[in-house]
């Protein structure tokens, strides 16, 4: 989807599964998730060649790269009249950057940034709907009642649909796929207070502060861990407000996700269609795997269509 909706290059991994670009996209993708997460806790496996993941990683660097320069090899063969002045890639091009290394590597972060989030967030979404057939039911109620004008509904048109947008931030929060959250470096030195115990943190320590533990703690959502849409719909005020400072799975501030709007579209667009056209049954249950995102690993699905 980001292919087509950022950088005007379709992959047709939906018309066509076995598309072998998309097929080894998914695999470098794989490839360097895999090996990303031991490079957090120990950089200095970047240069240890012998193991055959961090040769792979480096592949998967590698194919990223070279697809981003065709990517953008393609816009800049597209005429100027041609160009869509709404795709990430035209503004890309018009923004001044040192060299055009710089720019592909632009084009790299914001490509992988957009890419597993998005699917892995719509994969958890059917899987939770899945196990909660009750959920599902009225949701699907709410999206059969709306009075949507063409075949398909538009964003305006789900904004007001209550227990959908409490489906969303349900799915959102129990399955937070950035749960590893922010990466920040101090600048000084610092205290932080965590269980009642002070800690100091020297100046140039990296931290991560995870999304995850705030999002299913039982402190703030009494059942954390309980896949439960109607909490944002009964809360009372003051719980609300407790929920919603809480609710960060973009994170929060001046360096959160640059990609929230365009997230959110895809993600409430494809989960309303896919609701509304078809029931769904876990076939095999899936591993959480947190490596750059947190993935539904090895869920498969039936999808029914609805009469
Ligand atoms: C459900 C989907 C997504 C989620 C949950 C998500 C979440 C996040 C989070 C938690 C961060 C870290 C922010 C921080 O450091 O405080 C982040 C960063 C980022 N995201 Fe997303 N994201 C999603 C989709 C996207 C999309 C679709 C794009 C681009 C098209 C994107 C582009 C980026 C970029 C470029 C950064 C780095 C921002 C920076 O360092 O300033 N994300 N995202």
């Amino acid at each position: 989807m980001i292919g087509e909706v950022a950088f005007n290059y379709p992959f047709h991994a939906f018309d066509d599964e076995r598309n072998s670009e998309a097929l080894a996209l998914l695999a470098a993708i794989h490839e360097y998730s895999k090996e990303a997460r031991h490079l957090f806790v120990n950089p200095l496996r970047h240069w240890m060649y012998r193991l055959s993941d961090v040769r792979r990683y480096h592949g998967a660097i590698g194919m990223f790269r070279r697809l981003c320069q065709e990517m953008y090899r393609q816009f800049l063969d597209t005429p100027p009249e041609q160009r869509d002045p709404t795709s990430i890639i035209f503004h890309i091009h018009k923004a001044p950057y040192a060299s055009d290394f710089e720019r592909i590597g632009d084009i790299f972060m914001l490509f992988l940034a957009g890419h597993d989030t998005t699917g892995f967030t719509i994969s958890w979404g059917v899987y939770h709907l899945a196990k909660n057939p009750r959920v599902l039911k009225k949701l699907q109620q709410e999206l059969d009642g709306a009075d949507f004008a063409g075949d398909l509904p538009t964003y305006e048109e789900l904004s007001p649909l209550p227990y959908f947008n409490a489906c969303i931030k349900e799915i959102m929060r129990i399955s937070p796929v950035a749960s590893n959250g922010s990466i920040r470096q101090t600048e000084g030195g610092m205290k932080v207070t965590s269980g009642g115990v002070d800690y100091w943190l020297p100046g140039g320590y990296e931290i991560y502060a995870a999304i995850m533990p705030v999002l299913t703690d039982d402190r703030i959502w009494g059942d954390g861990n309980v896949f439960r849409p109607e909490r944002w719909l009964e809360a009372s005020e003051e719980q609300l407000k407790l929920y919603n400072k809480a609710f960060q799975p973009f994170s929060m501030a001046p360096r959160s996700c640059i990609g929230t709007n365009l997230a959110m579209i895809e993600v409430r667009l494809t989960m309303a269609v896919l609701f509304t056209r078809y029931e769904f049954e876990v076939i095999q249950e899936p591993t959480p795997v947190s490596a750059v995102t947190y993935k539904p690993q090895g869920l498969t699905v039936r999808s029914i269509k609805r009469t």
